[in-house]
């Protein structure tokens, strides 16, 4: 019995953090996460599983390429999605674009182990409707010269959960919606990629307390932009790579 018991332990210690990734598209976030798990810049992990609410999604072209098991389920069917999950012994979820909202008791069953992206800097420009274009559609609109993305806890409100890793975006005056979704979506693939880590290194109580804000060195103007939002908010910047 001691024997079996230490078996398990050591195969638990040895063996990799499960991550399945939901998406609905393109998946450029998920081959990030793919990318950093692949080079060891994320070490001790893998990802698992791929669940698209689309058969269209590229992502899961992206999924086959690197023969992650992956498939399609509809974003209604919420007992498929959980035994799924939990047949591909789950770990940890990523929510990387995907256009669904996880039922209660996945929220509640994987409670910290849920990672959402977001385009933009939470709690601004979040919630309801507030997904794909028309997030950075209503940036412009608003006039505010900074933007940004979000990786954040899945709790069970919308884009309400604590933030992990934010980056700050400059909005430039030349910009569509379309182009500032391109420049937030590359530091989307960084943001989500160090909150996957911290993850699956067992950070993520720690990230909580102290979010990573990550803010162009050269970028002064945006800093203390960003810091007055927050404090019009309620809120400060205690990050490990900035303190305002
Ligand atoms: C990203 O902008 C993400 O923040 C949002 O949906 C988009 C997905 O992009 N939730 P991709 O599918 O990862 O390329």
């Amino acid at each position: 019995m001691e024997l079996l018991q230490l078996a398990w332990r050591e195969n638990k210690i040895l063996s990799s953090f499960n991550i399945a990734v939901l998406i609905s598209g393109n998946g450029s976030n998920l081959q990030a996460v793919i990318d950093a798990v692949n080079d060891g810049h994320i070490s001790n992990a893998e990802v698992r599983l791929v669940i698209s609410t689309s058969k269209e999604a590229f992502g899961l072209e992206r999924a086959k390429k690197n023969g992650i098991p992956n498939m399609v389920i509809d974003r209604r069917d919420t007992v498929k999605l959980l035994e799924t999950l939990e047949n591909y012994e789950t770990e940890g979820i990523v929510l990387a674009g995907y256009l669904a909202i996880l039922p209660p008791d996945i929220v509640k069953a994987y409670s910290k182990k849920i990672i959402n992206i977001h385009p933009a800097l939470l709690p601004m420009f979040g919630g309801k409707g507030f997904y794909g274009l028309k997030v950075h559609q209503a940036v412009i609109a608003s006039g505010v010269k900074y933007s940004g993305a979000t990786a954040h806890i899945v709790d069970s409100g919308v884009d309400t959960g604590a933030a992990l890793v934010r980056s700050v975006v400059p909005v430039l005056p030349e910009d569509t919606a379309e182009s500032l979704q391109k420049r937030v979506l590359k530091a989307e693939h960084i943001i989500l990629v160090q909150a996957v880590k911290a993850m699956v290194e067992n950070r993520i109580e720690d990230m909580i307390k102290k979010p990573v804000v990550l803010i162009d060195a050269k970028d002064r103007e945006g800093v203390f932009e960003y810091a007055e939002d927050l404090i019009e908010l309620g809120r400060a910047i205690a990050g490990e790579e900035k303190t305002v």
